[in-house]
Formats: C-alpha cells, structure tokens, sequence
C-alpha cells in the first residue's frame, strides 16, 4: 500500500491544511498520485497545542468528508513529535504517542533554533523510545543544515530512521538543504520519503519540480 508517512492534511489543527477545503483537495491531491494511505502527523510542538484528542477530532472530520465525496484514501491519526524542552516531556509523561504501522514515531528537532532542544538530548531520546518498542523515524534531516553531518549520522547510529521530504532534492527548501539532501541520497540513509504536505504552494512545487505534470 502506498503511504504517505508524513503530512499536515488536517484541517485547522497545525501550519498545514487551513480548512476542510485545503484538506480534501491535499487528500485528493495524494490519491492522484498513488497514494492509498496517509499518516496524518500534526505538529506536536509548542505553536499548536495538538493533543490525541484535537488530532483525532480533525482526522474524523476530515475522514467522513472524504467519505462523502467518495475519495478513497485511509487516514491514520498521529503527530510530528519535535524535540523541544516546551513540549517533548509533556508528550512522554502524558502518554500522547500515536505510533502508525505498529510502533513507529515521527519525530522532528527544531528548524531554526537548536537552543528550543534545551536539556534534550536527541541521541538519549531515541534510544528511550527503542527501549520503550517505537521506532522513531527522523523527520527531514537534510534540513537540519545547522548540524554536522557526523551528528546526524550518530541520530541514525543511535536507532532512528531516516525519512526524506519530497521537493527536498528538487530545491523546495533551497540550495542547502538540496545539497545535504543529495549527499545524504548517495550515502543511503533514507528508509522513507514523505510529502510533508502543508498547502496549496506545496502540491503545486511538486506538480511543477517532482513530478513534471505541469
Ligand atoms: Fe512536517
């Protein structure tokens, strides 16, 4: 089954889809390109205030949409975890862990501020969710470019999977990130890829520069 491992379809509930509009159109925008399944990871960070509860909430309006429109693509509730001193422990001692495919997490460390990650430390944190059976996956670290490559390795020596955005080679997120992206292609360290699907501007960069349907 093709799934989408990685997106922000849901209305109202993180920076992606606005409304219920821009969710249909996102979910109909993943059928026309294959995908049967989409984990729905809603931020989980500081700006948003995501809890299982308004994820779920979001996912089951969005489903009976879908349904009702009679577009064909399975939705999976869950959250794009970020590694920040604000949220990271109250998701752990709330239990809010949503894994998809059994046990798997996605997990992200801040874009722009490392200094957000406080006490955190990554490497410790993936390690505790193998010891606890998730398999944390990695979120885009090709756009982590304020590390070195060396750390970034030690993330997936510690455990985590790696997974790739779409649009990440094609520029989406400029030059840096396009060049980390390709090297780490060539090294083989990505085990997904995801859309991180936010909006309209997206699905039309990746008809544009991925797909070349335009
Ligand atoms: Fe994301």
């Amino acid at each position: 089954m093709k799934t989408d491992c990685h997106c922000h379809i849901l209305p109202g509930i993180d920076d992606g889809a606005a409304n219920l509009e821009e969710a249909v159109f996102l979910a109909s925008w993943l059928v026309k390109h294959g995908y049967q399944r989409a984990i729905c990871t809603s931020h989980c960070s500081f700006l948003y205030h995501n809890t299982p509860k308004t994820v779920t909430d979001a996912c089951n309006l969005l489903r009976d949409e879908l349904e009702r429109q009679g577009i064909n693509l399975e939705l999976v509730p869950s959250m794009e975890y970020r590694f920040i001193e604000s949220t990271w422990p109250t998701v752990r001692q709330n239990n809010w862990l949503m894994p998809w495919e059994g046990n798997h997490i996605l997990i992200e460390l801040p874009l722009h501020n490392p200094e957000r990650m406080g006490s955190i430390v990554p490497a410790d944190e993936i390690r505790y969710l193998i010891e606890d059976g998730f398999q944390p996956v990695l979120a885009h670290p090709e756009r982590y470019t304020y590390m070195e490559m060396n750390a970034i390795r030690a993330l997936k020596d510690a455990g985590a999977q790696f997974q790739r955005n779409l649009g990440s080679l094609e520029g989406w997120y400029g030059d840096d990130v396009s060049i980390r992206a390709s090297e780490m292609v060539s090294e083989g360290l990505f085990d997904w890829v995801g859309t991180d699907l936010h909006n309209y501007r997206y699905a039309d960069f990746f008809e544009n520069h991925v797909f070349n349907t335009k």
